[in-house]
């Protein structure tokens, strides 16, 4: 009897190596999901953070099918239609050409940078601080990585936002050159506000406000002339 337990025993080991050995095979043989042929497009469910760290988002969709889906939207074509009205009073009052050099600060999304850019503005610089590629480029709107006196035409429609707005009033006026202007809309005011903000632009003088709808919202339009230099 014990013999036969023993011979049993004997027998059931060989089947549990035998079952060991070729799952064992197997696994060698097999390929692991996680295994891309070379020059194959890596498959996005199989993309790893690069460490326990590794926060950062992964990009699901490429930059141009985003602002493609963004650009084609509604919303966002009557918004740079608006600010396509907006600047062609400017060709018309002789202070926007094509061959001015522009500078959108605080610009968003970038509605005006394209805007400008289909009216046929070929140098326009949009920036923000947070970066919209391809249209606004990051930078900060009271520290302006620009030289003095590049721009012929500083325009913001975020005045009112800006967190120190006499050091972002002094930006713009450093960048545009003498002779250039320095418009701001801001939220729908009187002539006491508007005295309040070209007071801000020390080295300007005061153009004219106007009272304007853009993009479906009641502003008013103001318009400084950067002095020349003493
Ligand atoms: C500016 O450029 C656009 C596009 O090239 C053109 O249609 C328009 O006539 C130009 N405007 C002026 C004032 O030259
Ligand atoms: C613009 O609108 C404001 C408020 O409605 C008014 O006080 C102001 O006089 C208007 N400004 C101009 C230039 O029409």
């Amino acid at each position: 009897m014990e013999r036969h337990i023993e011979i049993f025993l004997k027998r059931l080991s060989y089947v549990a190596i035998l079952i060991g050995t070729v799952t064992f095979v197997f696994l060698l043989l097999k390929n692991p999901d996680t295994c891309v042929a070379p020059g194959s497009p890596p498959k996005p469910h199989l993309r790893f953070p690069k460490s326990s760290c590794d926060a950062s988002p992964r990009l699901i969709l490429p930059l141009h099918k985003k602002n493609n889906r963004l650009w084609s939207s509604k919303t966002w074509q009557n918004k740079v239609r608006s600010f396509s009205n907006f600047f062609r009073a400017f060709y018309q009052m002789g202070l926007l050409h094509n061959e001015s050099k522009v500078l959108c600060a605080s610009a968003g999304a970038g509605h005006e940078v394209m805007a400008l850019t289909e009216l046929g503005v070929a140098d326009v610089t949009g920036i923000e601080l947070l970066e919209s590629p391809p249209l606004v480029s990051r930078a900060d709107p009271h520290n302006l990585p620009y030289f003095d006196n590049v721009f012929d035409l500083g325009f913001s429609a975020h005045f009112a936002e800006a967190l120190f707005p006499n050091r972002f009033a002094a930006e713009m006026e450093r960048t545009v050159r003498a002779g250039g202007v320095c418009v701001v809309v801001v939220d729908e005011c009187g002539d006491e506000e508007i005295r309040e903000i070209v007071d801000l632009f020390s080295n300007s003088r005061f153009l004219g406000a106007l009272n304007v709808t853009l993009t479906g919202l009641r502003m008013t339009r103001i318009i400084m002339k950067v002095k020349r230099l003493p």
